[in-house]
């Protein structure tokens, strides 16, 4: 089974951004500490991380194409409001989990919203990097 790991805008920035709010770990520890859990439940895991808007979309376009079984996406603040990525999620009919490490539940007012997640299977927040394993747990099962 292949999944794609599928961060967005600032999330590069994990380890040095907001760690009081988003934890120690670095981008390139979640990623490799997330294949290598992959790998233990038999599935092949890809990474992909970019800021803007459009890559995202051409990604999740070519996940289509190259033929992925499922996608686990952190869309960061496009959240809230790229109704492009939610298009783009529809579009290639694969199942989707949005992962978002906060809660976003619990902070600022537009953060409560996100128009990404009606186009995925399910939400999981809070539960920081944590969070990318338990929608692993899900495509394993
Ligand atoms: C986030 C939550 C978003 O509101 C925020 O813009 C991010 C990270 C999360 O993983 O908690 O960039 O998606």
């Amino acid at each position: 089974m292949k999944i794609l790991l599928l961060q967005g805008p600032n999330l590069n920035f994990l380890g040095i951004r907001e760690k009081s709010i988003y934890g120690d770990a670095d981008y390139n520890s979640i990623c490799s500490d997330t294949v290598q859990y992959a790998k233990t439940k038999g599935i092949d895991l890809d990474c992909f991380q970019s800021n803007s808007e459009g890559e995202i979309i051409d990604k999740i376009q070519q996940c289509y194409f190259d033929r992925y079984d499922g996608v686990i996406i952190n869309p960061g603040a496009y959240t809230h409001y790229s109704y492009a990525i939610f298009d783009a999620i529809k579009s290639v009919k694969l199942p989707f989990i949005e992962v978002h490490l906060s809660n976003i539940h619990t902070r600022d007012e537009f953060r409560k919203v996100s128009v990404t997640a009606p186009a995925c299977v399910g939400q999981i927040c809070g539960f920081g990097p944590f969070g990318y394993k338990m929608a692993i747990d899900y495509f394993a099962k």
